[in-house]
């Protein structure tokens, strides 16, 4: 296992090795197939994991069926929170979109380790406000940005977290199908399809299956703004 990925996880930010340790010792590792579904929305939930390889998408369904991504997860962040800190149930369907390897913790032994762990507590803290922060920006965006706009965003964002250099500019393998990338930000496959073929057209991207070649950073930042 790579576990300085795993010590890239907010969970274990900052912390010393005995902390980092007691922590490793009760968590479980698994792996998911692409395509598997680990929980779906509305299910009891009981743990909280950590990526340490491959992606996964966080997806709600409307009740007409519609379907919305909330977020595209990869190593090193964590997720499955929510039911734990809320005791409630789970709030999305957690899909692998490639192979994944996962760390897992039973609420139980996060609670117990949390006690007398006032830095841990902060490193949740912090990573619940982040993702707070990052989802008001979501909210306002879908207000506020055309589809173009979202799209060039959505892309930037990946490339942020996922992205490598090539010999022209920055592959984002987002392993999302045309379908998925249009429920990430919240418009059709038609309009996002069109989105991605003007930026094309323009030289500022090339699409490849499942990834896209960032050309032109700074203009694809000018038009997310
Ligand atoms: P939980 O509700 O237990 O299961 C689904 C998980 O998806 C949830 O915990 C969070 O970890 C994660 N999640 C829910 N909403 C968001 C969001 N807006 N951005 C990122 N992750 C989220």
């Amino acid at each position: 296992m790579d576990i300085e990925v795993v010590r890239k996880a907010p969970l274990f930010s900052g912390l010393g090795d005995e902390a980092t340790g007691a922590l490793l010792e009760l968590m479980t590792t698994s792996t998911l197939d692409r395509g598997s579904v680990l929980f779906d929305e509305g299910d009891p939930g009981s743990e909280l994991y950590v990526i340490v390889t491959g992606k996964l998408k966080l997806g709600r369904t409307a009740s007409d069926g519609r379907e919305n991504l909330l977020s595209i997860l990869g190593p090193g962040e964590m997720f499955g929170e929510l039911s734990l800190f809320d005791p409630g149930p789970r709030t999305a369907t957690v899909t692998a979109v490639s192979d994944c390897t996962l760390l897992g913790l039973a609420n139980n032994h996060l609670m117990t380790w949390l006690d007398g762990r006032p830095e841990a507590a902060r490193n949740l803290l912090q990573a619940l406000a982040a993702r707070l922060r990052r989802t008001n920006d979501t909210v306002g965006d879908l207000v506020f940005s055309d589809v173009p706009g979202r799209v060039a965003k959505a892309l930037l964002d990946l490339a942020d977290r996922f992205g490598r250099p090539a010999a022209d500019g920055v592959l984002v393998a987002h392993e999302l199908t045309q379908e998925e990338l249009a429920q990430l930000v919240g418009a059709s496959r038609e309009t996002v399809n069109k989105a991605l073929a003007d930026f094309a057209a323009r030289g500022w991207i090339r699409l490849e299956a499942r990834a896209v070649v960032l050309l032109d950073v700074e203009r694809m930042t000018s038009r997310a703004r």
